[in-house]
């Protein structure tokens, strides 16, 4: 049988010079998952905007169902059936889902028939069984919503091939779940979709064959079946990376920061925190898990003053940082690594030195506040090689860099800053096998110096390897908080407090 796309030779070689892509070929299946995998700046996102007409061909050919195509724009791969939903999505904030939904489709009128786009969109939403509220605005959605309208926004635009870019990173344990089922539906409707994943468990999961990239170049094409979890890695990286760390007991002396009954209720009256108090000391990683949606992200807002608390007190080092701004409290000594990397994590447009620099640019600053150009360089060449940041220099937009890139120049900013409290949300999501147990042992490594770190995650088995005990948040409260120190807590325990099936009596944390 044909395959129903087939790239030959295929190179990309970026403005600048950056060889992403080198003499690629691979080919996919009607009707298969296909995952492609491979480390940070492998090369991934690159092919499939290639394939998705967004990046121009620097040589190469790709063919269509044996047709040989050339794409200028993604219109011109929608027109051959192609869709791709990108890594960072790029939906409009301030529009609904309706809205988004019709937003630059031929032959409809923007606006103009509100309820026919309301009605149009719930109907495409059920013909797929994708549950989305059409009528809300796009920023008041779940990221889990937000794939969802993604996803059908390209099969509204008649995809038959999906492109999904990291589909999972931004997703909980249950909406990748829910996105398998849909996609596996899909799949029997005789849709083609490729799927890229760092979480090599998902792969084995849901993919009928896997395409390695490594360093820009295939590592072969090979079913599923026929490989394991370790070889796989071991394709991609060239080692066997494990996730057991041999923690050193150590003994909290002092309070770094503590949260005092804390209370939030978001702008449609809904609350949110219904009063959370903990303290996190010294030497410890403090993990904060949750289902995605019970109060863990307005947490980390309220703390880091992005949100008004409604009632209740946040102590920094014993100082009252309530409501603070986030540069009194980053002068205060809080690093913070946010959930959403583009949004808040970084400045896209400004190089990477710039962005490695920028939220304590007053110690590259003399009195009369003129930054020292020469240290910002040596402190963001050394940060660049410390945390092996793939970039073709300094002076790069940070934005050009590969998603897992991003991260890792984030992470290095904020490790680097010298503060002795992190508040560390979703810190390895994106980021490949080798950079996730590197950024792990910067954390420990962090905990060991005597800092406090805390840890909100989505990955339950991340929680269970740091933590030195687990919050468990529920409904706005704290449910439950467990110590991880002498005995691991098991993935299942903390799935019955997650849901609310169990609650500890009195809970202290
Ligand atoms: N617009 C651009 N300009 C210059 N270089 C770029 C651009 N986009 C990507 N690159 C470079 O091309 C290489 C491949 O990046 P790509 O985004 O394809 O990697 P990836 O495999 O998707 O990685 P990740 O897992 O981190 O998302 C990287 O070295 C990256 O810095
Ligand atoms: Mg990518």
């Amino acid at each position: 049988m044909e395959p129903i796309l087939e790239v030959r030779n295929l190179t990309k070689i970026y403005e600048g010079g950056v060889l992403a892509n080198h003499q690629i070929n691979f080919s996919v299946e009607e009707g298969e998952i296909h995952a492609l995998v491979g480390e940070n700046g492998a090369g991934k996102s690159t092919l499939m905007k290639m394939l998705y007409g967004m990046e121009s061909v620097t040589s190469g050919q790709i063919f269509v169902r044996g047709k040989e195509v050339t794409f200028h724009s993604s219109k011109d791969a929608i027109a051959e059936g192609i869709g791709m939903v990108h890594q960072h999505f790029m939906l409009v904030d301030s529009l609904t889902g309706a809205e988004n939904m019709m937003l630059g489709v031929e032959g409809t009128c923007f606006f103009t028939d509100r309820k026919g786009d309301i009605k149009k969109t719930q109907e495409i939403a059920a013909q797929y069984n994708f549950e989305i509220d059409a009528e809300r605005r796009v920023r008041d959605m779940s990221v889990g919503m937000k794939q969802k309208l993604e996803i059908l926004k390209i099969l509204y635009r008649g995809a038959k091939i999906l492109i999904l870019d990291e589909p999972t990173a931004v997703l909980t344990p249950q909406e990748t779940e829910e996105l398998f089922e849909r996609l596996k539906e899909l799949k029997e409707k005789g849709m083609t979709i490729i799927f890229i994943s760092h979480k090599l468990k998902e792969v084995k999961q849901i993919s009928d064959r896997i395409t390695i990239l490594k360093g820009g170049r295939t590592g072969g094409t090979y079913r599923t079946a026929d490989v394991t979890e370790e070889e796989i890695s071991r394709l991609m990286v060239g080692r066997v990376i494990s996730f057991d760390y041999d923690k050193q007991k150590l003994k909290p002396e002092k309070e770094l920061l503590r949260v005092e009954d804390l209370y939030y209720k978001d702008k449609f009256q809904v609350m949110k925190l219904g009063g959370v108090s903990f303290t996190l000391r010294d030497k410890e990683i403090l993990g904060v898990a949750g289902v995605d949606g019970n109060g863990q992200s307005e947490l980390i807002s309220v703390i880091t003053a992005e949100f008004r608390a409604n009632r209740g007190k946040v102590y920094l080092k014993g100082k009252d940082v309530t409501n603070a701004s986030i540069g009194e409290i980053r002068a205060e000594g809080l690093s913070y690594i946010p959930e959403d990397r583009m949004l808040n994590g970084c400045a896209a447009p400004m190089s990477v030195e710039e962005n490695m620099i920028v939220s304590n640019i007053d110690s590259f600053a003399n009195k009369a506040k003129m930054v020292n150009f020469r240290k910002v360089k040596e402190h963001s060449l050394h940060l660049i090689q410390e945390f092996n940041v793939k970039t073709a220099s300094e002076k790069q937009p940070i934005k050009s860099l590969s998603g897992g890139n991003i991260q890792k120049a984030i992470v290095a900013r904020e490790f680097s800053a010298g503060s002795d409290v992190l508040i560390l949300d979703q810190p390895t999501r994106g980021v490949d096998v080798g950079a996730i147990s590197f950024i792990h042992s910067k954390i420990l490594e962090m905990r060991g110096e005597g800092n406090g770190i805390l840890l909100v995650s989505a990955d339950l088995n991340e929680l269970i390897s740091l933590s030195d005990r687990i919050l468990v948040m529920h409904k706005g409260k704290i449910v439950a908080c467990l110590d991880n120190t002498k005995e691991k807590v098991s993935e299942e325990e903390l799935g019955l407090y997650m849901l609310g099936i169990k609650t500890q009596e009195g809970v202290s944390a």
